[in-house]
């Protein structure tokens, strides 16, 4: 499955570490040429011999030792790698990186590195979410590193909260994403809808809702990824939508339905992960609306129903996933959308689950189908999840 890949695993010196040789054992089984950098913190959690063992290569552990067959060891691995992995990201490695400071074998390979980067963090709670560090992590996202965010639960320093290094197969699912290269789904169409709709007030203000667009650009990026043709109907989100799609801005909810219902004949399948403001002002005011009594009623018009419209309209090849986000009857709700709207799946979450949160870059689903089954997926990534929900919409496209 990773056979001709050469993947540079880094070790940083935490308590997950031990758990590094599981995934070094995974990608050797793989297929893939696995190099192991450990930093000199590392070694005091795990010996090199036990990685030089599983992956059947020698381990890196200093700058200037010359190996045979290698010239600049920093610079042979960061050029032969399709990809380097830091399993787990201590804050320090994360600090070092966003800065450009590179004192060690694995800080260098990582600078002189202009392959896929993956950084896997795991630390203790408070460290974890020290302003210093999440800046560094947003740093280090805004210059296009890959990050897979830490689980919640008891971490080896006795408190419970984020920090552990997240499940094993998570983040090979993650490298697999990462590096394989599939297109079961060119020759398709897709419309996705991302972000939360607009409705102005006057020329300062709106009504909004807390979408972040994340799902739908992720669905976006891993269509396109997958080969699709994808057509993104995106209202504001302050994110770069990906490479490759048409991308069609919108600010409110009537005009995503102008450019939905245009563009809507086109699509095999429409993910419509947008969050559409159900009530709109009947009036915008030209100019900034002035305060005066103590009690200001605002006229709310409804807005058109997009997916049902679409359900409406459903042609025979089309698929049309919804999404719920709810707060309470989750399954109840999502039910009735998905009959109402005519859908072929629909994805829900319950906000209110911390990992499912609205803005987050993780979420937990229900899939439900029209015929009642539901597949409950674990907390993950909305960039695996996006993968997932692919996974499923294709056995009933090609049911079509
Ligand atoms: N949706 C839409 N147009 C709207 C409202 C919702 O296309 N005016 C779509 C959303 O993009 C989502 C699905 O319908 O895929 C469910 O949206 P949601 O806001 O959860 O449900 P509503 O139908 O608006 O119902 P309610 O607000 O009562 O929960």
């Amino acid at each position: 499955m990773l056979t001709e890949k050469f993947i540079t695993l880094g070790i940083t010196g935490g308590i997950a570490a031990y758990k590094a040789a599981e995934l070094a054992s995974t990608l050797t089984q793989a297929g893939a040429e696995v190099h192991v950098i450990m930093t000199r913190a590392a070694q005091k959690f795990i010996r090199p011999i036990t990685f030089q063992a599983l992956t059947g290569q020698p381990v890196h552990t200093a700058m200037f030792t010359r190996l045979t067959g290698w010239r600049v060891a920093h610079v042979d691995l960061a050029t032969r790698s399709d990809l380097i992995v830091i399993v787990p990201a201590t804050a320090n490695i994360l600090g070092k990186l966003a800065h450009g400071i590179a004192d060690d074998l694995l800080s260098t390979t990582l600078l002189a590195a202009t392959c896929l980067v993956l950084l896997c963090p795991a630390m203790n709670t408070g460290m974890y979410q020290n302003p210093i560090v999440q800046a560094n992590i947003n740093r280090l996202k805004e210059l296009g590193y890959c990050i897979i965010e830490p689980a919640t639960g008891w971490l080896a320093c006795g408190q419970e909260g984020p920090g552990r290094l997240p499940a094993l197969d998570l983040i090979f699912n993650q490298i697999k994403d990462l590096l394989i290269k599939i297109s079961d789904w060119q020759g398709l169409t897709v419309m996705v809808t991302a972000g939360g709709t607009k409705e102005p007030l006057d020329p300062i203000r709106h009504i909004s809702n807390r979408s972040s667009g994340k799902m739908g650009y992720a669905l976006a990026r891993a269509a396109l990824k997958r080969g699709a043709q994808v057509i993104l109907i995106s209202a504001p989100t302050g994110m770069s939508p990906p490479a490759g799609a048409k991308v069609i801005w919108v600010e409110r909810a009537r005009e995503m339905y102008e450019q939905v219902l245009t563009h809507a004949s086109k699509a095999d399948v429409v993910f419509k992960a947008a969050a559409v403001a159900d009530y709109s002002p009947r009036f915008t005011a030209n100019q900034k609306i002035k305060k005066k009594d103590e009690v200001y009623l605002l006229e709310l018009e409804k807005t058109p129903d997009i997916l049902f419209e679409l359900g409406q309209r459903k042609q025979p090849h089309q698929i049309l996933v919804g999404f719920a986000a709810e707060t309470e009857n989750l399954e109840e709700n999502a039910r009735r959308k998905l009959a109402q709207k005519n859908l072929d799946l629909i994805v829900a979450n319950d906000v209110t689950q911390p990992g499912s949160e609205f803005g987050q870059d993780t979420n937990i689903v229900k899939i439900i189908y029209p015929d009642g089954k539901i597949i409950s997926l674990p907390q993950m990534e909305k960039t695996v999840l996006a993968h997932h929900i692919l996974d499923l919409v294709l056995p009933l496209r090609l049911k079509k």
